[in-house]
């Protein structure tokens, strides 16, 4: 299973959904691959000290000389590997420019290291250029994190339209593993009324399992600490494991 975490929105908890899934899988007891492709670098960052980062995914990208197992680093989580982000990442767009396999790149540096990692958890840049595209062509699977918020369905048709067309083409197997409501709020109403829209949208698509708000969910990765370590008597724990869960079941 290879899940690529995308919404082209910021904020929407890619990053948490993408480092605490990872982290979920990896206590299962199976080889976990955390793929940092945003140029921000905050699920490396959640894990990593940056000194310690040497080589990220521009160079295995980019780079013919570079294969994916240069890059990947052990992470302090048990059966957790990351393959780190960089701020080169944000070069990788222009310099693939014009470059015939610019939409493969990943998924061919990925086939040399897939039978390592049963599960590979992707984190997207708040964009759908070319890094996000490389992950819905490298993925076998799509979850959208989609903020509990007014304008949460904002932006949807666009994001809707490129799997369209990465699944016209360059990789039809693409599912929608599922949409997952983040920082959800259970007190207040219009939260509630989005979580219905965002169901009427979705409709069984929408995982059972919703992420509430929780500031220890915010504060793990400062910590370098996935929320299984850092508070595992917290919500935001219990939630994501319960996630995980879903995740197994419709993979
Ligand atoms: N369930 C949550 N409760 C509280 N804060 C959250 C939750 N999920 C994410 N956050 C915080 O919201 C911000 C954006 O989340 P992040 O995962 O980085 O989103 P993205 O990767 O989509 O930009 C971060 O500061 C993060 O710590
Ligand atoms: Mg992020």
């Amino acid at each position: 299973m290879i899940v690529a975490i995308a919404n082209q929105k910021g904020g929407v908890g890619k990053t948490t959904t993408a480092i605490n899934l990872a982290a979920a899988l990896a206590l299962r007891g199976q080889p976990t691959l955390l793929i940092d492709l945003d140029p921000q670098a905050n699920s490396t960052l959640s894990f990593l000290d940056m000194s310690t980062v040497s080589r990220s995914m521009y160079d295995a990208i980019a780079d013919g000389g570079c294969s994916m197992a240069d890059v990947i680093v052990e992470s302090p989580v048990p059966n957790l590997a990351i393959a780190p982000s960089r701020i080169a990442l944000a070069k990788l767009e222009a310099k693939l420019v014009g470059e015939i396999d610019a939409h493969f790149r990943l998924k061919d540096r990925l086939a040399a290291v897939r039978d390592r990692y049963p599960n590979i958890v992707i984190d997207c840049p708040p964009t759908l250029g070319l890094l996000t595209v490389n992950a819905l062509v490298a993925a076998t699977h799509l979850l959208i994190p989609i903020q509990s918020s007014y304008f949460a369905l904002e932006g949807t048709d666009d994001l809707l339209e490129t799997i369209d067309k990465v699944r016209a083409r360059p990789n039809p197997a693409l599912q929608i593993l599922g949409v997952l409501i983040t920082m959800h709020d259970k007190r207040t109403s219009l939260a509630r009324d989005i979580r219905g829209q965002i169901q009427k949208v979705f409709g069984s698509k929408v995982f059972k399992t919703v992420i509430t708000k929780s500031v220890r969910l915010e504060e793990s990765p400062a910590y370098r600490e996935s929320i299984f370590s850092y508070a595992p008597h917290s919500s935001g724990a219990s939630e994501y494991y319960s996630l995980c869960e879903e995740v197994i079941d419709r993979a």
